[in-house]
């Protein structure tokens, strides 16, 4: 009786609680591998439609093309913002993170349909809507014609975006649609593993992906940027937060020991949408300084750029307000979480660790 855990122990590093077909993360060599391929090639090559045929068709046995994709998607959509009468009430007085919690928790069955297009599907009409009501407008009905990432932004605007706006949000929404077993995939497959269904187990995901240490980053390192604000105040200001204890956001992961593989093919799709780069040079020096000095640090343990950093900019440069950023991470990460409940659910087996108890026994 009371043993006490080591803190690896207590955050279950290194420990493997599923068999997948969907994602690996080498944390080692800085891989990552979606359903077959290195992330640097799918981002290049397939649709978010196309890697989210592969993800449900390695997770249910299926055959679906990227058509089959596109055209549930699409419909789903449509019916979603059907529904947005009855899903809307709940978050009355919400911002936009905390209204997509609620929002997404009225998601139900719908007979007849498959539930991963319905979730999938679901989750830009509610992010758009909730983006414009919080800027006084009404909601912009989806286009089923439109790929999930050109509707994304038109339901969030109201107005068609450019091609390459569409090409940089469509990289993002294929880099990030999967990651192995992270914290709100770890909670997907839990509620999945009690035979739950789909919608119960992608709200837990969405109420992991909110925190600061997982998909809650990307506002707090635009905070950041512009807490810095100047070239000069870049050492001083990080020399500062470090020498308080703060963690640094978009830096540091719980596998990688290198460079978080994503951060570059996100750096590579800002490069592509920004002609003139407007953004990154400020945002490169910040990284580079900041990644010498937790080297510094701590030179026992690297703490390298992770995917945050980079969303954060790509996401502001497609002119998404801050307070979508998380909602709009789970657009994309939708797409693995219904496939990783569907895995877990096959397997029959409910997850079901122990803990150590170290409070009072009873006397006598
Ligand atoms: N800035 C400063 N110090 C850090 C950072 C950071 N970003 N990350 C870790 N450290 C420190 C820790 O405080 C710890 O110090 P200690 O030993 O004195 O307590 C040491 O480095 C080692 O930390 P780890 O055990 O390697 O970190 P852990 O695996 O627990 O955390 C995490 C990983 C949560 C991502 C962490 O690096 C962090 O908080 N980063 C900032 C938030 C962030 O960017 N989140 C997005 C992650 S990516 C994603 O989820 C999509």
């Amino acid at each position: 009786m009371n043993i006490h855990l080591t803190k690896s122990q207590i955050g279950l590093d290194g420990v493997a609680a599923a068999e997948t077909v969907l994602s690996h993360v080498d944390g080692e060599r800085g891989e990552l591998i979606i359903a077959g391929e290195h992330v640097g090639r799918l981002a290049g090559q397939s649709s978010f439609e196309g890697v989210t045929a592969r993800l449900w068709n390695g997770a249910s046995k299926t055959t679906l093309s990227e058509a089959n994709v596109r055209g549930s998607l699409g419909a789903a959509r449509e019916r979603a913002f059907a529904r947005l009468p009855d899903l809307l009430p709940a978050t009355r007085g919400m911002g936009v993170i905390d209204g997509f919690r609620a929002a997404v928790a009225g998601l139900r069955a719908e007979h007849g349909l498959e539930h991963e297009a319905t979730i999938v599907g679901a989750f830009p009409v509610i992010a758009g809507a909730l983006v414009r009501r919080a800027k006084g407008l009404d909601p912009v009905a989806p286009d089923p014609n439109a790929s999930h990432a050109a509707d994304t932004l038109r339901m969030l605007r109201g107005a068609a975006p450019e091609t390459r706006e569409v090409a940089a949000l469509d990289a993002y929404f294929v880099t990030v649609c999967d990651h192995g077993m992270n914290a709100s995939t770890f909670a997907t497959r839990v509620v999945a593993s009690t035979q739950a269904d789909l919608f119960a187990a992608v709200t837990a995901g969405y109420c992991a992906l909110t925190g600061p240490l997982h998909g809650g980053a990307p506002e707090p390192v635009l905070e950041m940027l512009d807490a810095i604000g100047t070239r000069e105040r870049i050492k001083p200001w990080v020399d500062a937060a470090l020498a308080r204890g703060e963690r640094l956001m978009g830096f540091g992961h719980r596998v990688y020991r290198v460079r978080d593989p994503r951060a570059d093919v996100l750096k590579a799709a800002i490069e592509r949408l920004s002609a003139d780069g407007a953004d990154l040079p400020f945002a490169g020096e910040v990284e580079a300084y900041i990644r010498s000095a937790l080297r510094k640090k701590n030179p026992e343990r690297p703490l390298e750029t992770n995917v945050e950093f980079f969303t954060a900019i790509l996401l502001d440069a497609l002119a998404i307000p801050r307070q979508a950023f998380t909602p709009i991470f789970a657009v994309a990460r939708s797409a693995g979480w219904t496939a990783h409940a569907r895995e877990q659910q096959r397997t029959g087996r409910l997850i079901r660790p122990s803990s150590s108890y170290v409070g009072a026994m009873p006397e006598g």
